[in-house]
């Protein structure tokens, strides 16, 4: 039987760890076609090419209906069961939720629905094209009730823009909660939105018998609570913003020549941060190798609509020229902010070392 656990020391598990390689060609480590496999239907949005053609994803022309944070999955089902000329997107957060989801959808063998592991931000912004979702539904979204947690919320008038962005006019935005707060506060947001008009005249409704029930929602019905149905949709309003899809290029590297002394770096790091427009990148801290003339630092990288964790590398060759790079931990993407915070890393060398010059980058020349 073949073994599903990772335990190094079998023999059986070593062929085992063989038959992956070979069934993921190309992978590049285990870790690698691990990942791959156990992770089969549902979407990595980190991994997956940007922006996505959905047509091609679904094998067929069809409307495009999404669903952001879809919680048990149970209404994204009923919406592929019941709409099965449509393709139908569940975007969530949550790996129980995508994997309870995934395991249901092999169950009822639906082939009109496919789940994205992102943000309703990330995979709106990075893997759809402008103007393909025909309907959005938003369902009992957190509603962060604190006023400290308000910025949390997912609703808010960015994400209309965004939302707008990725909508034809006439597409379907319906939105349903149950906190009062935070029906005002979505309320407010409809209002102020420019893109965005009622499709029955009032900002939301307090029944919409034709629906099934969410999760969410049956709780808030048994505990005595009214909900707030929102039905608008996309006018044909031209976006000032259009939230282009997310510029991708090569990783970066750096070739240092000149001495550095690791424990030296490592004495003098200290967490520091480093910001460019809308991009922030925190340097969380160094660690030595015990075994090489090698060093990684973590690094925390916000940059709309993704954050990233980084491990950048700095490691001597056989030159004796030092190689700063972006080691593949996590599967990077090759955004400008990587190459920012490579940059950033780059000068701190040469702040803290002594005599440094660059041999060879790959940077863009004003980076440097
Ligand atoms: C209160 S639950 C509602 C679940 C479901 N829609 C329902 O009505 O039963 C909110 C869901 O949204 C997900 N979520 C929170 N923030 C999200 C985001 N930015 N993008 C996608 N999903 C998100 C959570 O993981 C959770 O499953």
């Amino acid at each position: 039987m073949m073994r599903t656990t990772l335990d190094k020391t079998t023999s059986s598990n070593r062929g085992h760890k063989k038959r992956l390689k070979h069934i993921i060609p190309g992978c590049r480590t285990l870790t690698h076609s691990y990942n791959l496999l156990m992770r089969s239907s549902i979407l990595d949005y980190r991994r997956a090419r940007w922006p996505i053609d959905w047509h091609e994803a679904f094998g067929r022309h069809a409307l495009l209906l999404v669903e952001i944070g879809f919680g048990d999955g149970e209404f994204l089902l009923d919406l592929a069961r019941s709409r099965p000329a449509c393709n139908v997107l569940g975007l969530e957060i949550s790996a129980p939720s995508l994997r309870k989801a995934e395991r249901k959808i092999e169950r009822m063998a639906l082939r009109n629905v496919r789940l994205v592991d992102a943000t309703g931000q990330e995979a709106l912004w990075a893997l759809c094209s402008p103007g393909e979702l025909d309907q959005v539904y938003i369902n009992f979204p957190d509603p962060w009730p604190k006023a400290a947690h308000e910025h949390r919320r997912l609703i808010n008038d960015r994400l209309l823009q965004l939302l707008a962005s990725r909508m034809p006019t006439g597409g379907r935005l319906d939105i349903a909660s149950d906190h009062a707060g935070y029906v005002t506060w979505i309320a407010d947001c409809l209002a102020r939105s420019p893109y965005f008009e009622s499709r029955n005249g009032v900002p939301y409704v307090d029944r919409d018998p034709r629906r099934i029930q969410t999760k969410y929602e049956a709780k808030a019905v048994a505990a005595g609570r009214s909900c707030a149905y929102f039905k608008w949709e996309r006018n044909a309003r031209a976006l000032a913003n259009n939230f282009d899809v997310p510029e991708e290029t090569h990783m970066p590297h750096v070739v240092i020549r000149g001495n550095l002394a690791l424990e030296q770096l490592q004495a003098a790091f200290t967490q520091f941060e480093c910001s460019r427009d809308t991009l922030h990148v925190r340097f969380m801290d160094l660690y030595l190798s015990r075994q090489h003339p090698a060093a990684v630092v973590e690094v925390y990288l916000a940059e709309e609509p993704m954050e990233q964790r980084l491990l950048l590398g700095l490691r001597r060759r056989k030159s004796g020229e030092w190689m700063l790079y972006v080691s593949d931990v996590g599967f990077p993407r090759a955004s400008p902010g990587v190459h920012f915070a490579v940059q950033c890393l780059q000068r701190w060398l040469f702040a803290v070392g002594d005599g440094l010059e660059i041999v060879h980058h790959n940077l863009p020349s004003s980076e440097l």
